[in-house]
């Protein structure tokens, strides 16, 4: 059942290459320039007058809707704003009838987000939902959706449903900029063969995993980790500090690297590892001098980096090279080795990966 693999987690991480192509077969056509997708085709008109979109979800699916917030004000120049479900819910949000919401949950049972979207329906907002489990309740509760035909993810620590979420919402985001001009076709092209290329990108980037159990071995016994990013992958840098947190129980927290001199620089010194997303294009050059100022504070870091870079190679105490894509694609790649270092700290400190303590694989409580 698990595949040969030592646990779930560690499949469904080696799945995701599959499971993205199962998540944009029958809807991307890239030869012919097309995105199809029945949840927002018959709704299109809706969707993309939409006067905002709001984002309601919880845990890693909410890191999901933070990768997709960049992405739709980038492509489709609609605003977005991502919401945890169990805060919109009980603060008598502001919602209009022109607005869609969208709810992200694996499961489709999250109880904050079930409710957070019968809320924003009750006040007359079209309700959109990205489910992984084919019929769950929130599927049922939406106007209409899309799947992200992950297939089932067992392990209590969400990643292969990440990636998906992302490509669903990409391929949404993408629709949209089509429908309403935002893009060029020739970048909605560029778009649509770079996200073919992505599943075999990230089989490359799960060659790293050697590498990285070396890396995890060496960090294994640290009390706390800081993750940094900005921009596309500043959400990326708070999915890997929940995965660490969640199946390893070391403390991590996610930043957007810039913000780190306004408090967290406090925390650095030869025993705080910082893992730093620093791909190149975007915002590589002040990442690197975020670097630089961890460097000078003593922290130890391991960077994420854009392969054959490098500049980061010279200051970081390790790097872990992903491929090149486009900016807003990013995020389907730095995932990958902070999924793989999470899994690799938890086993190595004799961790149950698969049902950490105290976390069930959905949240049916409030
Ligand atoms: O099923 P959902 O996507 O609605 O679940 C949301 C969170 O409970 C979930 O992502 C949780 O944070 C995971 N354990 C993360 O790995």
């Amino acid at each position: 059942e698990k595949g040969g693999y030592e646990h779930f987690m560690l499949k469904e991480i080696h799945e995701q290459p599959t499971a993205i192509k199962d998540t944009y077969r029958g809807r991307m056509l890239a030869d012919e320039g097309l995105i199809r997708m029945a949840g927002v085709d018959d709704n299109l008109e809706r969707i993309a007058n939409a006067k905002r979109i709001l984002i309601v979800a919880c845990g890693t699916s909410w890191h999901a809707g933070l990768v997709a917030e960049y992405i739709f004000e980038e492509l489709a120049r609609i605003p977005v704003e991502v919401e945890y479900a169990s805060e919109f819910r009980y603060r008598n949000p502001i919602i209009s009838e022109k607005d869609v919401i969208i709810a992200i949950s694996q499961s489709g049972e999250t109880a904050d987000t079930m409710a957070a979207i019968k809320l924003a329906k009750e006040k007359g907002a079209f309700a959109f939902g990205v489910c992984n489990v084919v019929g769950s309740s929130i599927s049922r509760e939406t106007h209409a959706g899309a799947y992200t035909h992950a297939g089932p993810e067992i392990g209590v620590a969400s990643t292969k449903a990440f990636t998906t979420q992302i490509t669903v919402l990409t391929l949404m985001a993408l629709k949209l900029a089509k429908q309403n001009g935002t893009i060029s076709h020739t970048e909605f092209m560029t778009y649509l063969q770079e996200m073919e290329r992505i599943p075999a990108k990230i089989e490359k980037a799960l060659k790293g995993d050697e590498h990285i159990k070396m890396i995890a071995d060496i960090y294994k016994d640290a009390r706390n980790c800081l993750y940094l990013g900005r921009g596309f992958n500043f959400p990326v840098a708070l999915e890997g500090a929940l995965k660490l947190k969640e199946i390893s129980y070391i403390h991590a927290e996610g930043y957007p690297a810039a913000e780190m001199k306004h408090g967290p620089i406090a925390l650095i010194d030869e025993e705080m590892p910082v893992v730093v997303i620093a791909t190149k294009r975007g915002h590589y050059e002040k990442v690197v001098s975020n670097i630089q100022e961890i460097k000078s504070r003593k922290g130890k870091i391991i960077a994420i980096v854009t392969e054959g870079d490098e500049e980061v190679r010279d200051l970081a105490d390790h790097v872990i090279e992903v491929p090149e894509t486009l900016e807003p694609l990013t995020p389907l790649l730095t995932t990958i080795p902070l999924q793989l270092l999470s899994y690799h700290i938890a086993v190595l400190l004799g961790k149950n990966v698969d049902q950490p303590r105290n976390l069930a694989k959905s949240v049916t409580v409030e």
